[in-house]
């Protein structure tokens, strides 16, 4: 495991790495796809793929294939240079002529990170993950904003690594020992600077506040506690709840957090009150972002799956554990999602939308268009009367780029058309059926008029009752604002201007 290594070692690793073209795209023309790293399982197939253009093929070998290789064949490749640059930053171990790679070296959006590999066998309790999906979903999310930021739970320093540029600073935590050395080795490899800190959660910057607050923490309910990565001390939901709670009362006026969670959901509550529970009294409003409610059975199965895969004849036994641990703790479902708070002095709203699927593509501005279309809504409630009247009499535009899809059916002989579906390109999945009757409106919805023109030039062409209209307009509206995909025209508008 390397630790703290000689500067001069690791710039030489990163010169190495860059010449080398050691890169998604890079490593992709060699005939490897390297999504989120690769499994000793499909290491045999991947070795037969890889075309031997070195000295790229070698580090593959290395860092994404985790073979030990033959140390003279290595030199040659590599260089004598580069090869003793490895070792001393701790990348390789050289015994009896052979090299072997203590640490796995992924490429990830434009950065390399060094951590554990992701063995065919049990994961031991200090194990440091590379990029994962969980890490990709959350990271879609943010908005890099300029101020202080921390990265908490920062494993071999994501996060910490990916917004250091865009940020004034930035402190990375963690409770493991082996995750912040890498943590650190990484910001080195990558040229950034970030300030790792050893400390439970917020409590290495317990006095400071922070504009940005990331963290993927380790959220899974379970009778579990052996996995750092996985697995608190706290029982129950606590770590989600503490961790939201946390973030909040460490942000500054304006400041963002992006957190990962999983909560209990009781039956019969809705799913955003749970999350809006937790940040009573915190000064933030707060988008959820719901992935998924399961019952445990469904939940232990998922979070057990790498049992079910290494070791089929113990599963029955683990999941049966982890029943018993949901039954006794009276838990009947669990709630999967993210949460983005915002502090801001006023109000405060909490607001939940159900995701259809992981964001394909950045949906930090989709986000921030989340907070601006509920922010419109919350400035037009607080005025009280009226405020269907006040919505339509203002000017919306729709975001773009956006996708409007809607099908044709042929039934007996004649075409009708199905609902509309309505969807950022770039964004969220949160599709929004648009009933047919409302398509005239959203067309309309170009910032040029405000909603009572366009209800009266909609029902005018369709002879519909404009009374009844203008209600379903205003709904509209205000369900497009709530998903980010309206937002009041610029310049002056007919009636009161947002302010
Ligand atoms: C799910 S991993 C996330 C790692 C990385 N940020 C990512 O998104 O892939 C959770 C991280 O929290 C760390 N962790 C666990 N308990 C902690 C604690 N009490 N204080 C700080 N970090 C903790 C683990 O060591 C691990 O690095």
């Amino acid at each position: 495991m390397p630790g703290d290594r000689d500067a001069d070692s690791i710039a030489a690793v990163r010169d190495l790495l860059l010449r080398s073209d050691y890169s998604t795209s890079g490593i992709a023309r060699l005939g490897i796809d390297l999504g989120m790293g690769a499994r000793t399982r499909d290491v045999p197939v991947l070795l037969r793929a890889l075309e031997p253009v070195e000295p790229l093929a070698s580090l593959i070998r290395l860092f994404v294939l985790g073979q030990v290789v033959d140390g003279s064949a290595h030199e040659k490749t590599i260089g004598r240079a580069g090869s003793a640059a490895l070792r001393r930053a701790g990348l390789t171990q050289v015994a009896g002529g052979a090299v072997a790679p203590n640490v796995r070296l992924t490429p990830w959006r434009g950065f390399v990170f060094a951590h554990d590999p992701d063995p065919d066998d049990d994961l031991w309790p200090q194990h440091v993950s590379g990029p994962t999906p969980a890490a990709d979903t959350l990271i879609r999310l943010v908005s890099a904003n300029g101020g202080d930021a921390v990265d908490i739970g920062t494993g071999c320093g994501l996060f910490a690594i990916l917004l250091a540029a865009a940020q004034s600073s930035i402190v990375a935590t963690d409770l493991n020992p082996s995750a912040l050395r890498l943590a650190r080795l990484n910001s080195h490899l990558n040229e950034v600077t970030v300030e790792v800190r050893e400390g439970s959660f917020f409590e290495p910057v317990r006095d400071r506040a922070f504009d940005l607050v990331v963290s993927n923490p380790p959220f899974v309910i379970s009778p579990e506690t052996e996995l750092l990565f996985r697995h608190s001390a706290f029982g129950r939901d606590e770590v989600s709840r503490d961790m939201v709670r946390s973030a909040a009362t460490h942000l500054r006026e304006g400041g963002f957090g992006y957190l990962l969670v999983n909560w209990i959901q009781p039956p019969d509550r809705p799913w955003i009150d749970v999350l809006a529970s937790w940040l009573e009294e915190t000064g933030c409003d707060a988008v959820g972002l719901l992935h998924g409610v399961e019952d445990p059975l469904a939940y232990s199965a998922r979070w057990t799956a790498r049992e079910q895969q290494l070791r089929p004849e113990r599963h029955g036994h683990t999941l049966d554990r982890w029943l018993a641990h949901f039954r006794q703790e009276r838990i009947e479902a669990i709630g999967s999602g993210a949460v983005v708070l915002r502090r801001r002095t006023g109000r405060n709203w909490s607001h939940g939308l159900e995701l259809s699927g992981d964001p394909a593509s950045e949906a930090g501005p989709h986000v921030q268009a989340i907070f601006a279309g509920r922010d419109v809504l919350a400035r037009i409630e607080e005025r009280g009367a009226g405020r269907d009247a006040d919505l339509l009499r203002s000017a919306f535009r729709m975001r773009e780029p956006h996708r409007l899809t809607q099908s044709l059916v042929a039934r007996d002989g004649e075409y009708t058309a199905d609902p509309a579906t309505l969807a950022v390109v770039t964004g969220l999945a949160l599709p929004l059926e648009v009933p047919n009757e409302l398509v005239p409106v959203l067309l309309r919805l170009d910032g040029s008029q405000s909603g009572e023109d366009v209800a009266r030039e909609v029902a005018a062409e369709t002879g519909g009752d404009l009374d009844l209209l203008s209600t379903r307009i205003a709904g509209f509206l205000r369900e497009l604002l709530q998903r980010g995909l309206l937002e009041p025209a610029p310049g002056p508008t007919r009636g009161p201007a947002f302010r």
